[in-house]
């Protein structure tokens, strides 16, 4: 009988935070096909953020969000009370309104950088999102107004290689064949190992020209790779095979196929994120649509607008931006019922995980 009766892996990073810029990534609205929508609902999505932080969050001070400009690093530091946990849980909402804000008021910019890096947010931020659920993401290989590096594509091998760690944990095949207990120890180390190396081998490889830590890879090594040794995952890298035996290679659990280790890391890219040009001029979903993010349901209707919209990169086209929708301004809005932000439910927000060990 094998004494690890169970491995669990949630998605939590108790001690490590998720960081979302405080204004968000768009830092230029004039490229939206409604910039003034945009504005005001960015504003708005702030201003709730800030109310979640002061009236959910305990402790949580109007001082300390203002000394610290609304910045989660900042408000963690200073105001540690708070909890990491409630600041990571009152972003993720604020990523999904970013979220209704872009696909409403900046419909044309759905595939681009800034809108990744936010749709990444909410994978960091909300506690077992369903990215399948995001709205335009991942972005299709090759979209108009995409971005130098598919980050869903990352995103989502990241997502699978999680899982893999859960499965290589309980895989009965290889436990049942242990009877020592420190074999069975190096073997539950060796699956977070290869999950921890297969994760380098995404972000590296998969945007092989792109600054790693563009990527996510600063928030990985901090959540989860540091706190897990993965220093001294040589010899297990050696000594297993991650790939066959351990399963991630499997295209369900990541399609990893190189392993680097510790000492011998790819070639760090170079590139920060841009945006490869071209116009979406239409919105890709018509003029209305749903997303549902849980029960939450979010009704989106695309702003309506003559606005000739620049963009960065190579202008395949000029775009007179409209048509279709009816609605002016910003509309996004929800329906089906209420956020509810309580820590306990939230507790152990974001992507990266710990991995707790229950043994019999
Ligand atoms: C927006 O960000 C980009 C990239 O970080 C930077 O090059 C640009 O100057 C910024 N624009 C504004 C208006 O701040
Ligand atoms: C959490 O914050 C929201 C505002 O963002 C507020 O409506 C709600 O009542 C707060 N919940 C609690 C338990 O304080
Ligand atoms: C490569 O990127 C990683 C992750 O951001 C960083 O920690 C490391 O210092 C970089 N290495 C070099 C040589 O720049
Ligand atoms: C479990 O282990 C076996 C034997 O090493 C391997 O072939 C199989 O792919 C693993 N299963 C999963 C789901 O990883």
């Amino acid at each position: 009988m094998p004494a690890i009766s169970r491995v669990v892996v949630p998605w939590a990073a108790l001690s490590s935070l998720a960081v979302a810029t405080a204004a968000g990534y768009f830092n230029d609205t004039s490229v939206c096909a409604d910039s003034k929508g945009m504005e005001k609902c960015f504003a708005k999505a702030e201003k709730s953020y800030a109310n979640c932080i002061t009236g959910n969050c305990s402790g949580g001070s109007k001082s300390c969000y203002d000394s610290c400009n609304g910045d989660a690093l900042c408000m963690a530091t200073k105001c540690p009370n708070l909890g990491v946990d409630c600041i990571n849980a009152c972003g993720c909402v604020r990523a999904t309104d970013q979220i209704d804000c872009t696909a409403s008021s900046c419909w044309n910019q759905v595939y681009s950088c800034e809108y990744q890096q936010t749709a990444q947010d909410v994978l960091n931020l909300c506690l077992n999102f369903d990215m399948d659920q995001i709205p335009f993401w991942p972005a299709p290989a090759e979209a108009a107004g995409g971005c130098s590096c598919n980050i869903g594509d990352v995103a989502r091998k990241e997502v699978q290689i999680s899982a893999q760690l859960t499965e290589c944990s309980n895989n009965k095949t290889n436990l049942n064949k242990m009877t020592e207990v420190g074999d069975m120890t190096n073997y539950a180390q060796a699956c977070i190992c290869c999950a921890e190396s297969a994760i380098i081998s995404a972000i590296w490889n998969v945007c092989p020209n792109t600054k790693p830590s563009e990527i996510g890879a600063d928030y990985w090594y901090d959540a989860f790779l540091r706190p897990h040794h993965w220093d001294e995952c040589g010899p297990y890298l050696e000594k297993y095979d991650c790939g066959s035996d351990l399963g991630f290679a499997a295209e369900s659990a990541g399609d990893t196929h190189t392993f680097p280790k510790p000492n011998n890391l790819p070639k760090n890219g170079t590139e920060t994120l841009f945006n490869t040009g071209g116009v979406l001029s239409t919105p890709v979903s018509g003029a209305t649509f749903t997303w549902t993010d849980g029960l939450l349901l979010h009704a989106i209707t695309a702003a309506s607008t003559n606005n000739v919209v620049s963009v960065t990169g190579t202008v395949i086209g000029v775009q007179v931006a409209s048509a279709t929708a009816t609605a002016t301004g910003t509309s996004a809005t929800k329906a089906g019922g209420a956020i509810v932000y309580s820590p306990p439910t939230w507790a152990g927000a974001g992507m990266a995980g710990i991995l707790a060990l229950v043994i019999v």
